[in-house]
């Protein structure tokens, strides 16, 4: 049984406090906020005072996944919103080591995410200080993008670099997870799945929740 990670960016940004109630009262692990700064990919999403407000209004933990440049700039502002998790790009950190050690010192879970074309044994070396990794199966920027089943395989590479490591890293995956791929993911070794136009295009939207939550 994975847990879902809904992607507000699939949200109603003219009702986040109705999506937000919604997902509040669905089965959602946690919310997943993507942030975009239109040079690490070519789009821009929200910042801090958005997040600042979806924190407010959020009774879940928040899984911030950061699409920018030089992410241990904003480690204290993503503290600050009471983050349970941030996850920062393998190719935007040039010192991985030193921003993991800092995003634990302020005791949130350390996440390093992979683009598609990135291999999983770059993170060989890190992998025992990791508390997750979050493979791409989109290139990140846009919700609504196919699932790249490629995936699939590098899911369970990872799921292998992890066992053999003794590493206690969860597997999240991001981007085209729907029921099909999810079910697939899930089989590779996926211990977390983000969502976003899966739940926010389903007919019910926390219903398509609880059915992701059982695959
Ligand atoms: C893409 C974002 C994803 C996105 C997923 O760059 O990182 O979190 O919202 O959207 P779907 O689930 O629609 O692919
Ligand atoms: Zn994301």
């Amino acid at each position: 049984m994975p847990l879902i990670s809904p992607s507000l960016l699939s949200a109603d940004f003219g009702h986040l406090d109705r999506d937000i109630s919604m997902l509040n009262n669905s089965p959602a692990d946690w919310f997943h906020l993507d942030v975009m700064d239109g040079v690490f990919v070519p789009n821009i999403s929200f910042g801090f005072p958005v997040m600042q407000a979806m924190a407010h209004l959020s009774q879940k933990p928040l899984d911030v996944h950061l699409m920018i440049v030089q992410p241990e700039k904003f480690i204290n502002e993503v503290s600050d919103l009471g983050a349970k998790i941030m996850n920062v790009h393998y190719e935007a950190c040039t010192h991985l080591h030193r921003v993991v050690q800092q995003i634990k010192d302020k005791g949130m879970m350390a996440g390093v995410t992979l683009n598609p074309h990135t291999p999983v044994n770059v993170l060989e070396e890190i992998i025992t200080d990791l508390d997750l990794v979050m493979l791409m199966s989109v290139n990140p920027g846009f919700g609504g993008q196919k699932f790249i089943e490629h995936s699939l395989e590098k899911t369970r590479r990872l799921r292998h670099l992890i066992t053999k490591s003794g590493s206690k890293a969860l597997i999240e995956i991001d981007g085209g997870v729907n029921r099909t791929t999810g079910r697939l993911l899930v089989e590779a070794g996926a211990d977390v799945l983000v969502a976003g136009s899966a739940i926010f295009n389903a007919p019910d939207p926390a219903e398509e929740i609880t059915i992701l939550r059982d695959l």
